[in-house]
């Protein structure tokens, strides 16, 4: 007999055959299933409405309690780092250059190291370079009530009415209103003075991606700045870019000075701390399109929940999170960041002594009744564009680390326009030829 050309499919085949439909079936109702969840959502749902502007963060913190204890820690960081950390150092004590080089100015009397985000109210109240006309744009960078106060009584009047005066109205330090919009949670730019400086640029926020936020929102505050006429208006001068050579520009043409020196007679420009300035001119993070944030507001971990922790301090403090979250080696590059400050660190103190060489050359000279008085001048316009050069590097927070080509860079062109400086000082007292 001749065998059937179509055998019966044996039982067990039948029964795979089931089980594979039956499995195709159950995986498409589950992917069904999955699809119509709700997004998940991080942290914790709302759970009360934040008003526009609010100045206490303790209301944020109600929906966001993991970031609102981050930013309380900042009160209590007070670990030194090398050439940052938490504690308020007298850099006058630590360096007395600094006496001769900020002759006639406040900072002369008083330059303490920045502190956490939490203690801001604290500190600019007990600086010692307050007097009675300390305008109250000294506040701008320092309270989460500025946002609201901005917006109800203008930057004008705010920056008009004395500090004293201000103070009444001022009571919570850096919080939630100074970064985020209420309820979106958006990062935005709440300084109308960055607003304006942007747009001076041909630039509008707005544009910014998400990344570029989680480094702008920090320029609110940390960039050099200066109060502009008789109101005191608080104006970011970066109307010609914001590298040493477009500020020094922007304020030779406005005629702007901070204070003349009382040693060499120099019309002279207190730097601030043109952290995002030098931040993003160029420096390899910057360019790599690394933020403020994924340094100094690493993601943390509170058992399932992942959010930036608000405690911002020295990233060196904790490089495991802060650099490990991009580099493996995390020895190796926190290494070259001590040899980068080391070396900036250097660097500047050559420069310090140029400074001080250029000053008191020039106050011997400018003293000699024999003295050429252009060529004097001359000397002075030196020492002005050595000083702010120097400063941009001493009054940035990283000691160079945030572009360490930069700082170098800078510090050559001011050592080398102090000892032009000083030279002038000398061919003063030659006689004409
Ligand atoms: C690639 C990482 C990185 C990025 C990006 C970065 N920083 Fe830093 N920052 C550092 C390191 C490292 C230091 C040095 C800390 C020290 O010396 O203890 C520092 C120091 C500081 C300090 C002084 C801290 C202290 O302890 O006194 C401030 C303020 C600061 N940075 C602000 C900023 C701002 C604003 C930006 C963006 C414009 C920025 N940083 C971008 C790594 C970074
Ligand atoms: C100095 C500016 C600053 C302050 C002050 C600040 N934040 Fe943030 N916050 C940020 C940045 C930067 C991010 C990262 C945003 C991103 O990645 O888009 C962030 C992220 C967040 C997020 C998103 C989730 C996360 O953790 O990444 C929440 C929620 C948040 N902040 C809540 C708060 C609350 C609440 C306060 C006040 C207690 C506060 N923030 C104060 C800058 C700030
Ligand atoms: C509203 C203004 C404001 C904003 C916005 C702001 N800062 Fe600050 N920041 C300050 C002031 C003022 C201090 C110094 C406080 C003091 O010394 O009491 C400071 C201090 C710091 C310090 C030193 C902390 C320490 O422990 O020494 C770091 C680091 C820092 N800020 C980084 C950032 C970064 C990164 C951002 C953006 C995510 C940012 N800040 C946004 C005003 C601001
Ligand atoms: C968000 C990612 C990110 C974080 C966080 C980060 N880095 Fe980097 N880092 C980079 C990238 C990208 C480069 C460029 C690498 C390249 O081009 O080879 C770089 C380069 C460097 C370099 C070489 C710089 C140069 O000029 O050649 C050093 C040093 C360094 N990082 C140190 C640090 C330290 C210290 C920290 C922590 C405080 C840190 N980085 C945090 C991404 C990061």
């Amino acid at each position: 007999m001749q065998a059937s050309p179509i055998k019966k499919p044996p039982m067990t085949i039948i029964l795979l055959a089931a089980i594979i439909v039956a499995l195709t079936v159950g995986i498409v109702l589950l992917l069904i299933f999955i699809k119509n969840q709700a997004a998940p959502v991080r942290g914790i749902a709302p759970l009360v409405t934040i008003q526009a502007m609010e100045p206490n963060s303790a209301e944020w913190g109600k929906n966001f309690p993991n970031q609102y204890s981050t930013l309380l820690q900042t009160a209590d960081n007070k670990t030194r780092t090398t050439y940052g950390g938490s504690e308020p150092v007298q850099k006058i004590e630590a360096d007395p250059r600094l006496v001769t080089i900020f002759a006639g100015n406040p900072f002369s009397k008083d330059y303490k190291d920045d502190r956490g985000h939490q203690n801001a109210l604290i500190d600019v109240r007990e600086t010692n370079r307050l007097s009675d006309k300390t305008p109250g744009t000294c506040y701008s960078c320092k309270s989460a009530d500025n946002p609201k106060l901005w917006a109800n009584m203008g930057m004008e009047a705010y920056d008009k009415t004395p500090f004293s005066e201000m103070s009444k109205q001022i009571n919570n330090p850096i919080g939630c209103a100074n970064c985020h919009e209420a309820n979106t949670m958006r990062l935005i730019i709440t300084n109308p003075a960055l607003d304006t400086a942007l747009k001076a640029q041909g630039k509008d926020w707005h544009t910014f991606t998400r990344q570029e936020m989680r480094t702008v929102v920090c320029a609110n505050c940390h960039v050099e700045y200066y109060f502009q006429g008789e109101s005191k208006l608080l104006v970011f001068p970066w109307k010609n870019g914001t590298t040493i050579e477009d500020i020094e520009k922007y304020y030779t043409e406005n005629g702007f000075v901070d204070w003349t020196h009382t040693t060499s007679g120099a019309s002279m420009i207190k730097m601030q701390h043109p952290d995002y300035e030098l931040f993003s001119a160029s420096s390899t993070h910057y360019n790599a399109g690394v933020s403020c944030a994924d340094c100094h507001m690493p993601y943390t971990r509170a058992g399932a929940v992942k959010f930036s922790t608000h405690n911002v301090k020295s990233p060196l403090l904790e490089p495991n999170t802060s650099c490990g979250a991009c580099h493996t080696d995390v020895d190796y590059v926190v290494n070259r960041a001590k040899i980068i400050q080391n070396q900036v660190h250097t660097t500047m103190i050559s420069t310090e002594d140029a400074l001080v060489a250029a000053i008191e050359t020039i106050a011997t000279s400018a003293k000699d009744p024999k003295a050429d008085p252009a060529k004097i001048e001359e000397a002075r316009k030196l020492h002005r564009s050595a000083q702010l050069r120097w400063d941009f590097i001493a009054a940035e927070n990283s000691m160079g680390f945030h572009n360490p080509t930069e700082a170098l860079r800078i510090l050559a062109s001011a050592t080398d326009l102090a000892r032009k400086a000083q030279l002038k000082a000398l061919e003063a007292l030659q006689p004409a030829k």
